[in-house]
């Protein structure tokens, strides 16, 4: 078909051929458990598991490689000591480009991982304990989570943006004891006081933590809680501390994540499947070749980080680039510095931060060298043909293949994304589904749509880096994604396939806006907004945003007597970054005297959808409003504000 671009003539994929694809995808399907198990061998095990998947979707219950035991620290660190001890596992820029760079061998690495591990040993972590790590995108962030990957205990990585209420939240729903953190993060010289706000935290009823573990990062001022508060460099030792042998099903981190509905949820990973899937996507789609430095530019705070950052690379003995800072600083350049500076063969980041960049025009990319570019990767919400084409021709110079890999927090990795060098790629489609992925796309009653097709994206089958549960809430988990299309996952993601066999995403289906790569729930934003005093209701909807992807658009009703003004508008918004975090800050804020409700009381979203996307001729049929008239002073708000 025309639309293909047709993949760099020079780049040939080393670890697969487009029809060594062809036939993986075909064995993985055919022979999932066996082709699971020969993947398995991927990782070093304890003992080897026999068994591949054990799972059902109806009742819902995920296991694989149930009989095999291993530790994911040791995959990514210790097994490589031997061969590849000095060589560089991890690169640190950090986010004044004028503080020293750092590189780690995999021998250093081990070193400060075992550091970390004596670290939680001494403030009374355990085997099977929730420890949460709200850090800066530093390296003592990726060995707290290695640490707790080798002595048992379960990740719960907070982003750093996130507030103390959210905190909080977080470390509750898990019952949290622990908490990893730094004095002080700094975004774009932007402090962050991660301190202080676990010390808030801390203060909210129902967090019930014993001990926090202090890394002295920016050596800002903070307090330090006798007996409760610990400094990282008092505690930390380099006694042995063997790797736990953990059963494949033992879980391997929690990591929250909004929904449709309600607070946000703690996806369960555990650890041999999720191991597998991200040593093995890895693998295939980065098309690492030993040697070369990769640099993922997501935060450990988000999935991508998670297995991309840490997991994936290191069990692959990869070097992995971890970036402490932002695009734009100091200026629209950094990006193409840090990939100069440090000779970055592979870049995986996000479309907001590709559309910002082409913003500020090529000059900033064009007068960096990139000569070391190979492969360019996108990831967290669709990208757009334009942005696609401006990463492609202007940053890769047409010579490095792009992919474009969809995937979730609950499917632990890439699910769907062209292979480089193996395939040709649509600017706009992830493309083809990674092995053992089966796609199906259905329409709202659930009938399967075959060929070429539009509708909502399930999976029918497991995969091994599947989510297992809802850490304490295995009802929820089925709720959420089996119970809308039975016996099949559901992704909330709606999709396209073309004729090619391609898929497109489309965006989510639910009340889950996607706000430059982030996943926010609407409901979420809604309850912030109506603890505010003076708000009587709120109803909140995602608007095309050029950088963001989504912007976050709120209708407010006020209480009365009350009146919305500029002022109040300022403090909505401060209101929902103290409350969330302020990666939830309202775009824009529209009072209006009321929300469009059915008779029956039920708020038509669509309606205000369309009225934020300022798309008036395809309203729908707005008859069945309890208040019809409604819809003119919306539209009428809309145009003021
Ligand atoms: C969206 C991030 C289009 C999608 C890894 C999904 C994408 C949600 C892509 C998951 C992509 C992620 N193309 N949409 N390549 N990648 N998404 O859990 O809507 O933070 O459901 O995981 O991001 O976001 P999450």
């Amino acid at each position: 078909m025309s639309d293909f671009v047709q993949r760099p003539g020079a780049l040939e994929h080393t670890h697969c051929t487009a029809e060594q694809y062809r036939r993986l995808y075909q064995n993985s399907l055919a022979d999932p458990d066996r082709f699971w198990l020969d993947q398995a061998g991927r990782l070093d095990w304890f003992v080897a598991p026999r068994t591949g998947g054990n799972w059902s979707y109806d009742p819902v219950e995920i296991k694989w490689f149930e009989d095999g035991t291993t530790n994911l620290c040791h995959n990514a660190v210790d097994r490589h000591l031997n061969a590849r001890g000095d060589q560089p596992a991890i690169i640190f820029e950090p986010d004044d480009p004028a503080s020293p760079s750092r590189t780690l061998s995999y021998a250093q690495l081990f070193v400060e991982v075992i550091q970390m591990a004596n670290a939680l040993k001494a403030i009374g972590v355990r085997r099977g304990d929730r420890v949460t790590i709200y850090m800066p995108n530093i390296v003592e962030g990726v060995t707290a989570m290695l640490a707790c990957a080798r002595i048992g205990a379960i990740h719960s990585v907070v982003f750093g943006g996130f507030s103390p209420e959210a905190l909080a939240g977080r470390l509750t729903d898990c019952d949290s004891r622990f908490i990893v953190t730094a004095d002080q993060a700094v975004r774009g010289t932007k402090p962050v006081p991660l301190k202080a706000n676990v010390d808030a935290a801390l203060e909210r009823e129902g967090v019930n933590v014993e001990s926090v573990l202090v890394i002295r990062h920016t050596g800002a001022d903070i307090t330090m809680a006798e007996g409760r508060d610990h400094w990282f460099h008092a505690v930390a030792s380099d006694d042995d501390v063997p790797c736990e042998p953990m059963a494949a099903e033992d879980p391997l981190f929690i990591l929250y994540t909004s929904g449709s509905t309600g607070k946000p949820k703690g996806v369960l990973h555990t650890t041999g499947g999720y191991g597998v899937w991200a040593a093995t996507t890895f693998h295939y789609i980065f098309d690492y070749r030993q040697g070369e430095t990769y640099w993922c530019t997501a935060d450990i705070g988000w999935v991508t980080g998670h297995s991309y950052i840490v997991y994936g690379p290191l069990m692959n003995g990869a070097t992995s680039l971890v970036f402490e800072g932002v695009p734009n600083h100091p200026d629209f350049g950094r990006f193409w510095d840090v990939v100069d500076k440090h000779q970055v063969n592979i870049l995986y980041t996000a479309p907001t931060a590709i559309r910002a960049l082409m913003r500020e025009g090529d000059q900033f990319v064009t007068s960096r060298s990139r000569a070391s570019l190979r492969l360019l990767g996108s990831v967290g919400e669709p990208i757009n043909p334009e942005a696609w084409r401006w990463y492609y021709e202007v940053v890769g110079e047409s010579r490095c293949p792009i992919i474009d890999t969809w995937w979730q927090t609950e499917t632990g990795g890439c699910m769907i994304t062209t292979l480089p060098g193996a395939h040709d790629m649509k600017p706009g489609s992830a493309g083809l589904p990674m092995f053992g992925v089966r796609p199906e796309l259905v329409d709202a009653e659930g009938g399967v749509l075959e060929g070429e097709a539009e509708g909502n994206l399930c999976i029918t089958a497991s995969w091994p880096g599947q989510a297992r549960s809802v850490y304490g809430d295995h009802e929820r988990f089925v709720q959420t994604y089996f119970s809308t299309y039975p016996g099949k996952y559901f992704t909330g993601d709606g999709c396209r396939r073309d004729s090619d066999g391609y898929y497109w995403i489309t965006g989510r289906v639910d009340d889950v806006i996607n706000v430059s790569g982030h996943r926010m729930g609407t409901a979420e934003v809604e309850s912030a907004l109506v603890l505010h005093d003076k708000v009587a209701e709120a109803a909140v909807v995602g608007y095309p945003h050029d950088i963001k992807g989504q912007g976050i658009y709120c209708y407010v009703t006020l209480n009365a007597g009350e009146d919305g003004s500029e002022a109040l508008e300022a403090e909505l918004r401060q209101h929902v970054r103290r409350e969330i975090g302020p990666i939830a800050t309202p775009d824009r804020i529209q009072f209006t005297d009321g929300l469009p409700k059915t008779r029956s009381g039920k708020i038509m979203r669509r309606i205000l959808r369309k009225v934020a996307e300022d798309d008036y001729g395809s309203l729908g049929d707005t008859s069945t409003l309890a208040d019809p008239s409604l819809v003119e002073r919306l539209i009428a708000g809309r145009r003021d504000s």
